[in-house]
């Protein structure tokens, strides 16, 4: 049942425009499959830490992209399935299983569609997670809050771990350019979600990610 609060319409728009940018992502963050085949591993520390021990849980990704955190996640012993509307990023997160020979099952779907059938077929899960970037394109917060609880098991956990909304008051010169209160009214961009990959240099592109993290820990032993 579609609830009136959800903004179908502008879901739509942002499907059709991250098939477009997660196109462009990927086309920077070369063999991937090869970088999960020899055992690297995207997600974060602070992840690690609150997600704990996993492995042998239930686990479902939301608002996965290309599913590299998903398989990530697969690497730490859980059985997991992701879940997103865009296209591109679900086919390219299910070759990308097959290639790396990392299991997981994915589902294009809208998440509140999703979250609903799950709930319908009883299906329950350990863990419940989302992480940087997904909570900005949630266009009724309460509503998934009420669909993610009812698909945990009793004494499951939604792990939750995203940007502080003040990040989304800057552009890219970080001159304040948008107000921090949109009075319920959604923001949108013209040209759609931008290629920032390419803008961020190194700093998101997978291929580098063992390096830069290596660097980090360097400088951080030598302060
Ligand atoms: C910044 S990405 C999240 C990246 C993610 N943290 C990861 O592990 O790679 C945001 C994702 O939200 C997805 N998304 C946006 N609205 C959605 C919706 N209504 N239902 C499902 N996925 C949605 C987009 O397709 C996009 O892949």
């Amino acid at each position: 049942m579609t609830n009136a609060s959800l903004k179908k319409q502008l879901h739509e728009e942002n499907r059709l425009s991250w098939n477009e940018a997660t196109k462009a992502h990927n086309s920077h963050k070369g063999d991937q499959a090869k970088f999960f085949r020899e055992g690297g591993n995207t997600l974060f520390p602070e992840e690690k830490e609150l997600l704990g021990d996993i492995a042998g849980l239930s686990v479902v990704h939301l608002q996965c992209n290309a599913g590299q955190d998903t398989l990530s996640l697969a690497q730490h012993g859980a059985v997991v399935a992701g879940v997103d509307i865009s296209d591109e990023a679900i086919s390219f997160a299910q070759q990308l299983s097959e290639k790396s020979g990392i299991f997981a099952t994915f589902y294009r779907a809208d998440v509140f569609d999703w979250l609903e059938e799950t709930a319908n077929k009883n299906e329950h899960f350990d863990i419940v997670f989302s992480s940087y970037g997904a909570v900005c394109w949630i266009s009724d917060i309460n509503l998934w809050a009420k669909r993610i609880a009812a698909i945990l098991k009793p004494g499951g956990r939604f792990v939750v771990i995203d940007f502080h909304p003040v990040a989304s008051m800057f552009d890219e010169d970080w001159s304040r350019k948008f107000p921090y209160f949109s009075n319920s009214k959604p923001l949108s961009w013209e040209d759609g979600i931008s290629d920032y990959l390419a803008a961020s240099g190194r700093g998101l592109t997978l291929s580098d990610f063992d390096t830069l993290r290596a660097e980090a820990s360097e400088i951080l032993q030598t302060e």
